[in-house]
């Protein structure tokens, strides 16, 4: 008897505005795969939203997070609906509390321009993985403010870096360091904050030892920040505090091509809780509902998925089929400067899969 296909249980939260379609494009793609490489994807969707937000109060039900816990993994497209929720109500009620309830310290990044794809820059060829820390640092919401609307007002935002979030971020970004060329950029800032970073310089300094293979590199965050436009193939892993990664992976954004291909991945490497897997940008109010939203970020994402499920060939797979998409230009998205529809590029990854599975057969 054959063994049983490996079989991975995933939580569709498609959220609002263009996530809707960009989550169906890449799911469409993702069954693709599983068909060609022998695995089962079971999808349920939550229709977690503003649009739940505004019919029961909330962004999920009160019990969202035990829901989701049994799950392999966690797919979602973007939340938001600026005009009728604000942003720090939906971004509150669903994103945070999912990062922090299975706390997904680890924010990756991958920035690389796909074949075909023209970024900004006169650089060709880069592939920069920014690991950004996801759950402390300078986004810890500790701080208050007094006196307010008074001229004596003061607000106090504190950063707060312990030892376990800098080392265990750290770790990882040594280990994604050691699987690919061997070298890391720790980014920091500590000529000037002389508590939080030279605390993080010194963490650096003493996980190192446990990596000697892996060459490590220390950037101020704004040298760094210059180096991902004027150099950018000179850099391989970069990790940061949840400040500096947010803003340096927007820069990387930019560069390879803007937020139509960005993908993320929110990880806990340890397990024992789904990790997320989403596209960066967000819903797009502006174009949601015309079937032109540009779906790569979010199969690139859901590569980032399978990589994780351990189903690397078909991870592989997925991405190949995507460049052989992005190397024709013939099948693209508005943004690119097409007039693909979001479910034709997603027909043409899949069929550019099948293509090359069956080659290899
Ligand atoms: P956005 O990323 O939704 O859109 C910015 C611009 O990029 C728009 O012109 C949009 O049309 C375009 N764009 C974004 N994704 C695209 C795609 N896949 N294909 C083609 N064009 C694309 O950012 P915006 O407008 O600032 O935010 C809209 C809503 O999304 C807000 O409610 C915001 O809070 C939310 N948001 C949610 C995120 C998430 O769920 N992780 C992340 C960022 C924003
Ligand atoms: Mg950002």
């Amino acid at each position: 008897m054959a063994p049983a296909p490996k079989h991975h249980r995933i939580a569709l939260i498609p959220g609002d505005g263009i996530g809707g379609e960009v989550i169906e494009a890449g799911w469409s793609v993702l069954q693709a795969a599983a068909n060609r490489f022998g695995f089962v994807l079971t999808g349920e969707t939550f229709p977690w939203s503003c649009e739940h937000y505004l019919r029961h109060g909330r962004m999920m039900p009160e019990d969202g997070i035990a829901q989701l816990r049994a799950f392999s993994a966690i797919y979602l497209g973007a939340v938001g609906w600026p005009q009728r929720v604000p942003d720090s109500v939906s971004l509150h009620g669903l994103l945070l509390p999912i990062r922090k309830a299975f706390d997904l310290y680890v924010n990756a990044r991958p920035h690389r321009l796909l074949a075909g794809v023209r970024g900004p820059l006169r650089a060709e060829a880069f592939d920069i993985l920014c690991i950004r820390e996801n759950t402390e640092g300078e986004y810890s919401g500790a701080g208050g403010r007094v006196h307010q609307g008074t001229a004596a007002e003061v607000a106090v935002e504190t950063s707060v870096f312990t030892r376990r979030g800098i080392e265990r971020i750290l770790r990882y970004a040594f280990l994604q360091a050691r699987g690919r060329g061997g070298r890391l950029a720790s980014v920091t800032k500590s000529n000037a904050q002389k508590h939080s970073m030279v605390f993080w310089d010194e963490v650096t300094e003493a996980v190192a030892a446990d990596y000697p293979d892996v060459e490590v590199t220390r950037y101020h965050v704004d040298a760094i920040a210059a180096r991902f436009i004027t150099d950018p193939a000179s850099l391989d892993v970069v990790v940061a505090s949840n400040l500096f990664g947010d803003i340096l992976t927007d820069i990387g954004a930019a560069i390879q091509g803007g937020l139509g291909f960005a993908a993320s991945a929110n990880l806990n490497p340890e397990g024992g809780v789904p990790s997320m897997f989403e596209p960066v940008h967000g819903s797009a109010p502006d174009i949601a509902g015309q079937g032109r939203a540009n779906p790569l970020a979010t199969i690139w994402s859901g590569a980032l998925m399978l990589a994780h499920l351990g189903e690397t060939a078909a991870a592989d797979a997925v991405m190949a089929a995507v460049e052989a998409v992005t190397a024709r230009s013939t099948v693209m998205t508005p943004d690119q400067g097409g007039t693909a529809s979001t479910a034709a590029v997603a027909a043409a990854v899949t069929a550019a899969l099948g293509a090359a599975a069956d080659r290899r057969t």
